[in-house]
């Protein structure tokens, strides 16, 4: 089976092509390098003995985009390619809605042109807003968004459940990711956060490597275990394996599934802080400082439907995201360039 990977030099798109070529698939990139290097190539292919083919092509340049359908026979797609920052999304609406929106347009209008029925999408838990009781189910649909970012998730679910309607031979697994943490093992592949990180772990990744001072945790006050914010921390090894199944599925079946990606279980920031200590096997500092507008207590996922339709349970704990985290930061002081 030949699968288009847009956006797969990126974080959660390159583990998951590794995942595909070690299964035997293959695999082609489209990525503008936006928010990647070339370089992951190179490490994607010492991983697994194989290069994927690539285009350094954006998904909203329509004609170049056609091209790499016109010159490949495609079985499938996963959709990663988009901007994710959260808070740059509020300052930036547009450029968030063209890339996520228009750029996906054009990508599901060629699916369409080129008869690829079968997609998987990087949805996220973001959907549910602040809007249900834990754990989120995918029943719930979704709730308000947030912030402009979690808008252009919404719109897409609902823009491929339209088109869904409309063709009824498109198979589609809109995959609600939680938080996906951790690197590869090997510490060839890791999350490199432009700038100074806005999430947790990436965060906390810089304050054990020295480059930042010390974490800021943002309120310790919610209704959790020690007041700090819980969320469902998912590792990207076995998020990226999730999308084989999620594969798997969509060619089994006709129309469209939404379907949460997380452990099941919520970690407080503290918890995580000191399971990074263990990792890093020196103390962090941190400071409590005000709530981070726009958070939620807690956020963890119901991951029966995951289990029921996919088959799917994450294999990788708290311990093995953080080791994995820190192992990266240590091999790639730089990033990977
Ligand atoms: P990432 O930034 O590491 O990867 C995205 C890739 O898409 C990058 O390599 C970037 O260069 C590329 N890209 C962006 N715009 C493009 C365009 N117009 N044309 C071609 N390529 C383009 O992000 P990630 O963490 O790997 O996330 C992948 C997907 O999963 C995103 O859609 C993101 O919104 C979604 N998601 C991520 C998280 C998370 O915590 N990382 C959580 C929920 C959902
Ligand atoms: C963020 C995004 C969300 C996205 C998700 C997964 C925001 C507001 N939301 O959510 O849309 O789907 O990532 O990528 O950015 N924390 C600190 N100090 C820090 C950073 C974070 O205490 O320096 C706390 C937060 O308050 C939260 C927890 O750590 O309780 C996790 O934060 P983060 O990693 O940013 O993820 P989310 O808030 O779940």
């Amino acid at each position: 089976m030949h699968i288009l990977v847009t956006g797969g030099t990126g974080y959660i798109g390159s583990h998951t092509t590794v995942e595909l070529l070690n299964q035997g698939y293959q695999v082609t990139i489209v990525d503008n390098l936006y928010n990647s290097s070339i370089k992951v190539l190179d490490r994607i292919e010492r991983l697994t003995g194989k290069r994927p083919q690539f285009y350094q092509t954006d998904i909203l340049d329509l004609l170049s985009l056609e091209n790499v359908f016109k010159e490949n026979n495609f079985d499938a797609v996963i959709h990663f390619a988009g901007y994710k920052a959260v808070g740059e999304s509020v300052s930036i609406p547009i450029t968030y809605y063209q890339n996520n929106i228009a750029g996906s347009l054009n990508l599901y209008q060629l699916m369409a042109k080129y008869n690829v029925d079968n997609i998987v999408f990087s949805s996220s838990a973001t959907v549910y807003g602040d809007n249900f009781q834990v754990p989120f189910k995918e029943e719930y649909g979704s709730g308000d968004t947030t912030n402009p970012y979690g808008t252009t998730k919404k719109f897409n679910e609902i823009i491929l459940t339209d088109i869904a309607k409309a063709n009824s031979k498109l198979s589609c697994v809109l995959l609600r990711y939680f938080n996906p943490i951790g690197a590869h093992p090997s510490g060839l592949l890791g999350e490199v956060p432009n700038g100074i990180p806005n999430n947790l772990v990436p965060y906390i990744a810089k304050v054990a490597s020295g480059e930042l001072e010390y974490l800021r945790v943002f309120g310790d006050d919610y209704d959790t275990i020690d007041g700090t914010g819980v969320r469902d921390y998912i590792h990207v090894v076995d998020l990226a394996k999730a999308h084989l199944k999620a594969i798997e599925y969509t060619v089994k079946h006709r129309g469209i599934e939404v379907i949460n990606v997380g452990s099941g279980f919520g970690y407080s920031v503290l918890e995580i802080l000191h399971a990074y200590e263990k990792a890093c096997q020196k103390p962090l500092p941190y400071k409590i400082v005000a709530r981070r507008p726009g958070d939620i207590a807690t956020c963890y996922a119901d991951t029966a439907k995951a289990k029921k339709l996919l088959g799917f349970e994450c294999e990788l704990g708290i311990d093995e995201m953080c080791r994995d985290s820190y192992n990266f930061t240590k091999m790639n002081p730089d990033g990977i360039e």
